[in-house]
């Protein structure tokens, strides 16, 4: 996982598609929050881009959960500053090692799956901090995510681009959902088009929303300037450099049997 923490002050310019995809799951998800103030758990809560939708719903609670404490803090602050009045409390820990103190009516988690080690054994374990007839939201990146910078990175340096951020189709996601007792209500999904002015503002933006491997870093001079060069083939008429996000937004509930 890249380290949140080190990147926090700068995540919120950086992370468009981050928005995008949490804005886009905030709408799927309001057809299946009950009518009264809901119960809601905001898991890998990041700097609060969701947090801050599901505070402006004036929950009974809300819960928002992340594993780096300076994205808390962010967080903390935008919720201090907007909705004081609400009832939230903020947990600094793994989602995958979480076990809450009350039950939710929606359990959110937005462009943070992709970071988890287990994600059939957590989904066993969150199937039972869902109140009845309570959702799943997820917003996950597709297979289609950053197809540009992972074959600009291959055309620059002959090797596959390395990153421990998982990606998935919205058929692999219902599958795996599916075998955890899970079943899909609703999905919407999208490419989203993130432009920059060059290459450099586009790797360095990359680097600074917490994606790893695309920086320079792990690549020698030569590499790192072809890869700049590459990276100029995807332009428009718009801007120098153009990546793809697949924004995946989904509503699962557990089923009956389980
Ligand atoms: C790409 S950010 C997304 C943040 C936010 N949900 C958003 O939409 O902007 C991923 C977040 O997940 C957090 N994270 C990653 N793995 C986690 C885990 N196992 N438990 C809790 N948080 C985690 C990171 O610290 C980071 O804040």
């Amino acid at each position: 996982m890249p380290n949140f923490s080190i990147k926090a002050s700068k995540y919120d310019l950086a992370s468009e598609p981050q928005a995008e995809l949490a804005e886009g799951l905030f709408e799927l998800s309001l057809d299946y929050l009950p009518d009264i103030p809901p119960v809601l758990l905001d898991l890998g809560c990041g700097t609060g881009h969701l947090s801050l939708d599901l505070a402006s719903l004036f929950p009974r609670h809300l819960d928002c959960l992340d594993i780096s404490k300076e994205m808390l803090e962010i967080c903390k602050q935008k919720l201090q500053a907007n909705f004081s009045n609400v009832k939230w409390r903020l947990f600094e820990n793994d989602a995958e090692n979480f076990e809450p103190d009350i039950k939710y009516d929606a359990i959110y988690c937005s462009a943070t799956i992709q970071w988890f080690n287990e994600l059939p054994v957590f989904l066993e374990k969150l199937k039972k901090w869902l109140n009845p007839n309570g959702v799943l939201c997820i917003g996950a990146f597709g297979e289609k995510t950053l197809c540009e910078l992972r074959s600009a990175y291959f055309e620059a340096t002959g090797r596959h681009l390395e990153t421990k951020a998982k990606l998935f189709s919205s058929d692999k996601l219902t599958a795996i959902f599916k075998e955890s007792g899970f079943k899909l209500q609703d999905q919407v999904e999208c490419i989203y088009t993130q432009g920059f002015e060059s290459s450099i503002a586009a790797l360095k933006t990359l680097g600074n929303m917490g994606v790893t491997g695309a920086g320079k870093k792990s690549l020698n001079r030569v590499e790192a300037q072809k890869l700049k060069e590459v990276l100029l083939k995807t332009n428009n008429e718009n801007f120098a450099v153009n990546f793809s996000w697949e924004l995946l937004a989904m509503i699962f509930r557990v089923k009956p049997s389980q």
